[in-house]
């Protein structure tokens, strides 16, 4: 099969060896940094880990995921800050790093964060970052993210890009709207792209990080079918079981809303490919199932586990 048809981009067959290092037939537990540990993907990879009885490191600007888990520190640290984050990454071994909203839109560059990981003896990084990397590498919604995935491939680290599609989480936008009026406002409402479940992103990310043999690779995940905007409108219906409303944006309405919380130049990309996917953005690429053994979460399973955050 083709790099192309497993959605991942790579080099050399994978090895798959415990991340715990060995010295004279003991084993110890190495540590493993999580930035944006309480968003939608850090939350799930902070307790995958924790679960799997690793020792992590989480970090944001305002710690609490680690309350009462065993074997997870919180740290409080801004990624537009690097002497902030060396404190978290004492003892690293490996590092999970996300780009924020403040740092995409200018908040701070990787070359101090990158500079920090090195000189801290971290041995493996990997990044998340965006499918419009490689759909659309000349987009300017997504230069920095670029910056941040090019600083982390040229880091002399081992590195491992993750480049998911739209996250399934987005629309929990809809919520108040949904609690409110039982109505989703959306933009190109029959226009379909593979969304993915960010808890599948964060066991591609916990295994990449616990495992090796995934270094040099660009691993692009999706969802596992396209599903457009009116129809998970009516899966989160199903899911609620009450019948709700689906009322078409226009751009510039859903552009309103977006600027509220995203850069307007990650705003206006973002809307590029919600209005007119390229072929590589409607593909649903095989990679988490390659990559986990089981199919990846549809949308509607999703919609079934977060319910209540629309009720
Ligand atoms: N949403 C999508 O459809 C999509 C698609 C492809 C790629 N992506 C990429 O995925 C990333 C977002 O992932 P996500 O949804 O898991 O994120 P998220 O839920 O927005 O993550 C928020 C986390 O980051 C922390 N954080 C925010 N600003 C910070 C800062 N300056 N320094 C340190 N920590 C900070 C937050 O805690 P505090 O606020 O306490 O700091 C929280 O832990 C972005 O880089 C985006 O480009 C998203």
């Amino acid at each position: 099969m083709s790099a192309a048809n497993t959605g991942e981009i790579a080099q050399g067959p994978p090895t798959t060896v415990p991340l715990s290092l060995s010295f004279d037939g003991l084993q110890e537990l190495i540590m493993i940094v999580i930035t944006g540990a309480t968003g939608n993907v850090g939350r799930p990879l902070v307790a995958a880990l924790a679960g799997a009885g690793e020792r992590v490191t989480a970090v944001s600007r305002r710690p609490v995921a680690d309350a009462g888990v065993a074997g997870v520190r919180s740290v409080a640290a801004d990624l537009g800050d690097a002497a902030s984050l060396r404190p978290a990454l004492e003892g690293a071994d490996a590092l999970f790093l996300m780009v924020p909203p403040d740092v995409l839109g200018g908040g701070g560059g990787p070359d101090e964060v990158v500079k920090a990981a090195v000189s801290s003896g971290v041995r493996k990084v990997v990044v998340l970052s965006s499918l419009i990397n490689g759909t659309r590498p000349q987009a300017r919604s997504h230069e920095v993210l670029r910056v941040w995935e090019e600083a982390v491939q040229g880091s002399g680290l081992d590195w491992t890009v993750l480049r998911p599609g739209s996250f399934a989480t987005n629309t929990l936008a809809w919520a108040d709207s949904v609690r409110a009026e039982r109505t989703v406002y959306a933009p190109f409402g029959e226009v379909a792209l593979p969304v993915v479940d960010p808890d599948d992103l964060a066991a591609v990310a916990a295994m990449v990080l616990r495992e090796e043999g995934h270094a040099g690779r660009v691993h692009e995940l999706t969802g596992p079918a396209a599903v457009s905007p009116r129809e998970q409108t009516a899966a989160l219906g199903a899911a609620l079981g009450i019948p709700l409303v689906f009322v078409e944006l226009t751009r510039a309405q859903a552009r309103a809303r977006m600027v509220r919380f995203l850069p307007e130049a990650v705003a206006d990309g973002t809307l590029d490919v919600l209005g007119a996917p390229l072929p590589g953005e409607r593909r649903v690429s095989p990679a988490v199932e390659a990559l986990l053994g089981r199919a990846p979460g549809s949308f509607r399973a999703w919609a079934d586990r977060v319910a209540a955050a629309f009720r």
